[in-house]
């Protein structure tokens, strides 16, 4: 069977995590406080803000048609009210790298980190956070919308529920391994440093009602923005969505973690023009709430469970939202690149059983491109299906992704 004419077979980065020396953000703040949680400070990253070209044109040499990479708003509008040119200037030359590869570009407009100005302000508690998040996606889209064909307003606008849901909750003792990187940052009082302390607000400490209701208006108001000035661009968000699995006794359970992590969200998502799934394992649910990891599971660097046929699951629950929807990240952390294939392989069947079975993909964009700064984890962990040697900038493209670059070319798994 092959896949849908058109289907969008590429790799998703963020920007934080890939440009280097993002200075104005908050994450940079947090990463150089005293006591900061982070192993190492994202630093140079994978220098990609500089050596953007030769990224691309690698992903295109694989077969890869398409690139989901984020726009940075601390570096668009490093201080309040301030836009620069340069940067937009920047990110029209990535846009147009893609364009001219043949790669279609997945345009995300804020993927975790703010600019450091916003937490000032209260963050993403702050009731007017919205109609700041939208005047710069306004600024974005207007400048650069004509070269941008797919945006995603918020990258895992459900992550605060996320942690909330899955891991503050649980004691130490009982702390599942499930997908989350950066799952810790929200805990605790903000460490101290000199000139003051660690920017609070960030979008990964937002547990409230406040938080949800600021981060689901940020999302309306900026699909209004966009489709007003760039009409032709199709707009969504994305969610971090486990595959959520019922223990005995834990029906119940389960449909509250779901609901939490994805209903809810059905309101404000409703009338967009795709839904961005991301999907790394499954969680399962008891009347106690959510599991450990199986004792004998293989599990990935992050502790999750190697799970890959949770794409496929995750897909079909996700189609009830009525919207075409695209698999904006899947992936594992592993040394082991020979598992990374098995992963895509096996997530790749669920995805094309779930086509066959009428849900309606768009196309799988594989986290990551290169080996990453893995927010408080650093570098260690290793989702790219390139290397990078982060002493020379060297890239090495993995098996990985070949044998992915290979499915894209024939569109079709065989
Ligand atoms: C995030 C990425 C992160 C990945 C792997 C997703 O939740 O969008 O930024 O690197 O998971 O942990």
């Amino acid at each position: 069977m092959s896949f849908p004419d058109g289907f969008l077979w590429g790799s998703a980065t963020a920007a934080h995590q890939i440009e280097g020396n993002n200075l104005a953000s908050d994450f940079w703040a947090l990463e150089h406080a005293a006591n900061s949680r982070f192993a190492e400070p994202s630093g140079d990253a994978c220098d990609h803000y500089r050596l953007f070209r030769e990224d691309i044109a690698l992903l295109a040499d694989l077969g890869l048609n398409s690139f989901r990479f984020s726009i940075e708003w601390a570096r668009v509008e490093p201080e309040d009210g301030f836009f620069s040119d340069a940067a937009l200037a920047h990110y029209r030359d990535v846009l147009e790298a893609c364009h001219a590869s043949g790669v279609v570009p997945v345009v995300t407009l804020h993927h975790f980190t703010s600019p450091k100005w916003l937490m000032g302000l209260g963050g993403w508690e702050y009731e007017r956070t919205p109609e700041r998040f939208a005047a710069y996606c306004r600024t974005v889209m207007a400048e650069l919308g004509d070269l941008i064909p797919y945006a995603c307003t918020l990258n895992e606008a459900n992550i605060g529920r996320v942690i909330r849901r899955i891991v503050a909750n649980l004691g130490e003792g009982r702390r599942p391994r499930v997908e989350q990187a950066p799952v810790g940052l929200g805990e605790g009082p903000g460490a101290s440093q000199p000139g003051g302390r660690a920017p609070e607000g960030h979008f990964l400490s937002q547990f409230s009602d406040t938080a949800f209701d600021v981060i689901t208006r940020a999302h309306t108001a900026a699909r209004a923005v966009i489709r007003e000035v760039s009409p032709h661009t199709e707009v969504g968000l994305t969610l971090a969505l486990q595959d959520v699995q019922a223990l005995p006794g834990g029906e119940k359970a389960a449909e509250e973690v779901w609901a939490e992590l994805f209903e809810d969200f059905l309101p404000a998502i409703a009338g967009d023009d795709f839904l961005g799934v991301q999907n790394y394992s499954r969680i399962r649910v008891g009347p106690e709430g959510v599991a450990p990891v199986p004792e004998d599971a293989e599990v990935t660097q992050m502790g999750y469970e190697f799970y890959p046929q949770a794409l496929g699951s995750v897909l079909r629950a996700a189609a009830s939202a009525g919207l075409p929807l695209i698999v904006t990240e899947n992936g594992l952390a592993t040394d082991d690149d020979a598992r990374r294939v098995a992963f895509v392989r096996s997530a790749l069947e669920g995805l094309e059983r779930s086509l066959a079975d009428g849900v309606d993909v768009r196309g799988y964009l594989h986290w990551t491109l290169l080996d990453n700064f893995e927010w408080m984890h650093g570098f260690a962990p290793k989702f790219g299906l390139i290397a990078v040697d982060r002493a020379t900038q060297r890239r090495t493209v993995k098996e990985s992704a070949r044998f992915l670059g290979a499915i894209a070319r024939r569109n079709a798994l065989a």
